[in-house]
């Protein structure tokens, strides 16, 4: 069925930029009955790991505030997703809303599977209301990944969990006792249509909406006399971490915010980072960690401290925001407690570090553990990433001055497969050669930050 056809090399970045490439005439897998991708030889391979993951929408009070939003599994945030190395990974998505869904396992590269990779538009049609989708592949990476919904602006409002890869390979396996996951994100009491409605109006004149909270593990307090008075809100309990005096532990943090950065740290207390989105690192021991939107850390911290608790802070980073909400409270706490110690409030303090405002981690302090020599490219491909208005004085985000429009009816996966060769300017794809290695050089000329990401890389013979 897929025969000896040569895959082509597919990514696509969040913001919308597609760069592909069909070379010969692709059989078409999306035609087939049953995509189940040389599944015969993978199982036998490989151990499966299958999840079910049922998506819902109910009234749920995250900080407190009561608002309808969207559960996994009943839950927020969204059960662990986890597996080895080299396992396959099979996640049955249930939709039990009545609007269409997707899960895209972000930073998954989906080697062989780009109909897997969740993208709406760009490799699959959403999973319609009442439907089952089933995704399965080879998860031949490791490290620390989340998944989430990549339909409209539902991930925003709880369709998000973390995903973990186990290595039992990885070099620091020894040096740590345990591994705990954090997630940190920015929180909404408004329905994120209104937001998106309010934000693509002239109006806004571009400038983003201000996040009402901030989670981490999905759980902080709010001050409750900010709250509309027809709303329901009440006390919540800050998220909770136990140490054991003289362990270690890994923690796996993940930025599954929207739009605010946070600068995390735990007072008192090193972080030792020894991966970045997958990639093992040498240790880099800082006080306060600047984690941008969908980014993901490793970082091991010695609990070699008095038995006593200690703050746990994510500070969100105002002073990138265009404009200020009054009621937000910037710096989201979190409670870590020694075994044994009293049940008396943290009085920790805070690590004073400075750190620039508004930017990542200095990317030249971080090295990866194995030395990998930089291929040479083939070619260089420039692009310019802008803000503008359009003709109704809607502020969009550009790539070359060309802004992206989805095509959910038609995804780009599709049109690969069909032999499609050229595409319409707005669908902002790049057409490569197969397996062409290439620098891709974004020049952002916006005043925000922009993390951009890579999907669905896909470059073999299959
Ligand atoms: C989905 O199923 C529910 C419960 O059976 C039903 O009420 C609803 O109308 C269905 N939605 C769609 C879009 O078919
Ligand atoms: C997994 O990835 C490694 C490194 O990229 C590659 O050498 C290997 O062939 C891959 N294995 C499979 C089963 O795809
Ligand atoms: C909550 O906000 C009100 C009004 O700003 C303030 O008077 C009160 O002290 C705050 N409560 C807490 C616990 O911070
Ligand atoms: C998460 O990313 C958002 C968006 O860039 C950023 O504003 C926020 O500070 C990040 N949070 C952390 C903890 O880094
Ligand atoms: C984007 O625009 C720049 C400046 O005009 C140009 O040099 C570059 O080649 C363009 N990139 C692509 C991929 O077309
Ligand atoms: C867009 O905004 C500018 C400046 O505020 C205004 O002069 C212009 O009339 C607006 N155009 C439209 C189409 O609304
Ligand atoms: C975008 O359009 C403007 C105005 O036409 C032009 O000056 C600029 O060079 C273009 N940018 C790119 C990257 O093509
Ligand atoms: C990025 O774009 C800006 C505005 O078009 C331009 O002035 C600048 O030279 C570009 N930077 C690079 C490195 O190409």
């Amino acid at each position: 069925m897929f025969s000896q056809k040569i895959w082509s090399l597919v990514f696509n970045l969040i913001c919308s930029l597609l760069l592909l490439l069909p070379n010969e005439s692709l059989s078409s897998p999306l035609s087939s009955s049953e995509p189940s991708l040389h599944s015969t030889s993978l199982n036998k391979r490989y151990n499966e790991k299958i999840y079910n993951i049922k998506i819902t929408k109910e009234s749920f009070a995250p900080d407190g505030f009561e608002r309808e939003m969207y559960l996994i599994n009943g839950q927020f945030p969204g059960p662990t997703i986890e597996c080895n190395k080299d396992d396959v990974l099979v996640i049955n998505v249930e939709n039990c809303l009545n609007e269409d869904t997707t899960i895209h396992c972000h930073g998954i590269f989906q080697r062989g599977t780009p109909w897997y990779d969740g993208n709406p538009g760009e490799t699959q049609c959403g999973i319609p209301p009442n439907e089952t989708f089933t995704h399965k592949f080879n998860v031949n990476q490791s490290g620390t990944y989340w998944y989430h919904s990549h339909s409209r602006t539902q991930y925003i409002e709880g369709i998000v969990g973390p995903l973990i890869v186990h290595d039992p390979q990885d070099p620091y396996i020894d040096e740590y006792d345990e591994e705990i996951i954090i997630l940190l994100q920015d929180w909404y009491h408004t329905d994120s249509k209104t937001l998106l409605a309010t934000f693509l109006s002239p109006e806004s004149q571009g400038v983003e909406p201000v996040p009402d909270n901030g989670l981490i593990n999905g759980k902080n307090s709010f001050n409750c006399s900010a709250a509309p008075k027809d709303s329901v809100c009440k006390d919540a309990p800050l998220a909770g971490f136990n140490f054991v005096q003289g362990k270690k532990y890994r923690l796996r943090i993940i930025n599954t915010s929207t739009f605010s950065a946070f600068i995390f740290s735990i007072d008192e207390h090193s972080l030792d980072v020894i991966e970045v989105e997958g990639m093992i690192t040498k240790r880099h021991t800082v006080h306060r960690l600047p984690i941008n939107v969908a980014q993901r850390y490793s970082v091991i911290v010695e609990a070699n401290q008095p038995k006593a608790k200690y703050w746990m802070r994510g500070e969100m980073e105002t002073t990138c925001f265009a404009q200020q909400n009054p009621n937000l409270n910037s710096l989201v706490k979190a409670v870590v407690s020694y075994a044994g110690c009293d049940d008396k409030d943290p009085s920790s303090k805070a690590w004073s570090d400075s750190v620039k405002d508004c930017v990542d981690l200095d990317a030249s302090d971080l090295k990866p553990y194995k030395t990998q020599n930089v291929p040479d490219v083939d070619h260089k491909i420039k692009i310019t990433i802008s803000f503008q208005n359009d003709e109704n004085n809607i502020t969009l985000g550009y790539i070359n001055n060309s802004t992206y429009k989805i095509d959910v009816k038609y995804p780009t996966l599709n049109k690969v497969f069909d032999g499609v060769t050229t595409y319409a300017t707005d669908q902002n794809a790049f057409v490569i050669e197969k397996c062409e290695i290439i620098d891709l050089i974004l020049n952002n000329t916006d005043n925000g930050e922009h993390p951009f990401h890579l999907t669905a890389q896909t470059c073999q013979t299959i």
